[in-house]
């Protein structure tokens, strides 16, 4: 543009009679009209390019609703077919079909046979309707706020990668059907197009791109390509060869952008369309960590100190505090130990390799944790209670040897009692769709799979309040501050699809005991306990069931 407004400008200049040596109030007529004719084709020339010339910055639409909701999966077409499929029969498998989502799901507790130690073997079954947390009047309200961040929620977190492509019969296109990618207003090459089509005279294809352009990086000899640089190509040529040739050469380049989506292209010949996806995204930044220097690297020892961070968080306690942090010392003398604390009557806990963060009062067990696992500069960190103790048994070594060489992201240990009673505490989530009242989450005691190489670990998706986790990954998930009491498994819900999470029994720290005489108990004791287990009038509870209702959108749950 720059070039245009010089241009205008010295025309303009020279029909100016300012300067007496060349436009000068002596102009002659033909010297005018030669003027008033640059002055015209300047501006003829800047309006052209004006509205011609690719604009360095476009708008683009963000607004909510300019994203589509996806189909069903599974609807009604199945069992009530199409005209020409009307006359087969056909016999329903009610088992499997039994397994497939349904429109809407229930938490019904099963009615399951009564088997001796039931309860102790398996737990107690147990449903939960979170609508019930709210009274009946707040109810309308809350659902249609639900509803509405519900929908923009899915709209956000949508890609056109995530549509169903159906692939029609026997097309003569080849194409890539899936693993295309491109970094947000980069180029690529696209890998795969040909065309294998029967003899004929002239052959041609078409390329309509939503979010980029397409070009040719190459020219093939007696190929017509049209339409470079825009968002629909075609190209033809009466041998095949050369055609299939060209196609190697077509680029796509992303000219909408947006950090993480996709364009759908129609590739075409004739008679015949096919659809594929081109990933467009910034490829995830990574997060390492150096591992810092390790006494045997080959021997596969590890450096726990330049490996892990223990975060705690601790509230009234502080001589349970002090005997974790005793028993750890015993073991691993130079490990960073965090401490996130709001205790009302504070006391520093001092020492070398220990961090101590205070908060204001009753803040709060999520948010501590939080607080805890926001200053970790580990590849990992270990979680431990306040009330743990380490033993010999406590090997984090182990924990990290599991993390190290598998794809997990989190791995649980094992908690053990004063009575000897030792807990893995493992969970199996799931959430199974449901309709516009919300989805049902289910909890079950139990796990996945045994780890090949690691015979005392399991894979599952919760695990008990002692686990070592890859620090960017529990970063991701994060701890709800709203939950500040009665809280656990919600890290493990609200990591479900982002945390691989393990879980081994061969490492083992222990409880400080729960059980204790009432006239025994410290002050302070009393104190947690009244803050830690809320009596019945307290609304903690209501207040997971309510989060649970609206912030994860289920409306019931089953557990054991
Ligand atoms: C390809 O696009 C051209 C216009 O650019 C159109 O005339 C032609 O019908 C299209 N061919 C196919 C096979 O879609
Ligand atoms: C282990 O790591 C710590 C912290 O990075 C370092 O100070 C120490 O020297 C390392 N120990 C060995 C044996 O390499
Ligand atoms: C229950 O807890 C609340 C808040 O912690 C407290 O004010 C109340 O006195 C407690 N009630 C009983 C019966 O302990």
């Amino acid at each position: 543009m720059g070039v245009i407004s010089i241009l205008i400008f010295l025309s303009a200049s020279l029909c100016l009679p300012l300067p007496p040596s060349s436009c000068s109030s002596r102009m002659r007529p033909v010297q005018k009209s030669l003027c008033a004719l640059t002055v015209l084709t300047a501006s003829l020339a800047f309006l052209y390019l004006h509205v011609w010339s690719p604009k360095p910055y476009t708008t683009v639409d963000l607004r909510r609703g300019s994203a589509r909701m996806p189909e069903q999966l599974l609807n009604s077409h199945l069992l009530v077919p199409e005209k020409k499929y009307a006359h087969i029969a056909f016999r329903i498998k009610e088992e499997i079909l039994e397994l497939l989502p349904k429109n809407s799901c229930k938490c019904e507790v099963e009615p399951s046979i009564n088997l001796p130690f039931q309860k102790q073997l398996f737990g107690h079954v147990y449903s939960i309707e979170f609508a019930n947390a709210f009274k009946p009047s707040e109810l309308p309200k809350i659902n249609s706020k639900r509803e509405q961040e519900y929908r923009s929620y899915r709209q956000r977190s949508q890609s056109p990668a995530d549509q169903v492509l159906i692939v029609r019969a026997n097309s003569p296109l080849e194409y890539p059907a899936q693993g295309v990618e491109v970094r947000p207003l980069q180029t690529i090459l696209i890998p795969g197009l040909s065309l294998q089509a029967a003899e004929r005279t002239l052959y041609r294809v078409n390329l309509t791109a939503t979010m980029g352009t397409f070009d040719v990086a190459a020219e093939v000899d007696s190929v017509k390509v049209e339409g470079e640089g825009g968002m629909h190509l075609a190209m033809l040529a009466s041998q095949l060869d050369n055609l299939n040739r060209q196609m190697q050469f077509v680029t796509y380049t992303n000219t909408l952008f947006h950090p993480n989506t996709a364009d759908t292209v129609q590739f075409s010949t004739d008679e015949h369309h096919a659809t594929f996806i081109i990933r467009i995204r910034h490829a995830p930044t990574p997060r390492l960590y150096n591992p810092g220097s390790s006494s045997g690297e080959n021997s596969g020892e590890y450096n726990i100190s330049a490996l892990v961070t223990i975060a705690t968080k601790t509230f009234l306690r502080y001589d349970k505090l002090r005997a974790l942090i005793n028993s750890i010392r015993k073991f691993y003398p130079t490990v960073t130990i965090i401490i996130a604390d709001d205790s009302q009557d504070t006391e520093h806990v001092q020492g070398p390799h220990i961090e101590q963060y205070f908060m204001p009062f009753g803040k709060g067990w999520f948010a501590g944790r939080n607080l805890a696992i926001s200053q970790v500069t580990t590849k990992y960190v270990l979680w431990a209670d306040d009330d743990f103790i380490f033993t010999p048994r406590t090997k984090v070594e182990k924990l990290v040897d599991v993390l190290e060489k598998t794809s997990l992201d989190l791995v649980g240990g094992a908690v053990r009692e004063i009575t000897g009673y030792t807990t893995t505490y493992r969970q199996q989530i799931s959430v199974q769709p449901g309709d516009d009242d919300g989805d049902c989450l289910r909890t079950r005691q139990g796990y996945h799979h045994v780890i090949e190489g690691f015979p005392d670990c399991v894979v599952t998706d919760g695990v008990v309040n002692f686990f070592l986790a890859r620090t960017e990954k529990m970063l991701q998930v994060g701890f709800d501050p709203r939950l500040s009491r009665v809280a656990h498994l919600e890290f493990f819900i609200d990591g479900l699809g982002i945390l691989h999470v393990g879980s081994c029994s061969d490492v083992v720290v222990d409880h400080a005991s729960k059980i204790k005489l009432p006239w025994l108990k410290t002050e302070s004791e009393k104190q947690y306990a009244k803050f830690r287990y809320p009596n019945s009038s307290d609304d903690s509870i209501n207040v997971k069931q309510r989060l649970f209702y609206f912030k994860n959108r289920f409306k019931c749950m089953t557990g054991n």
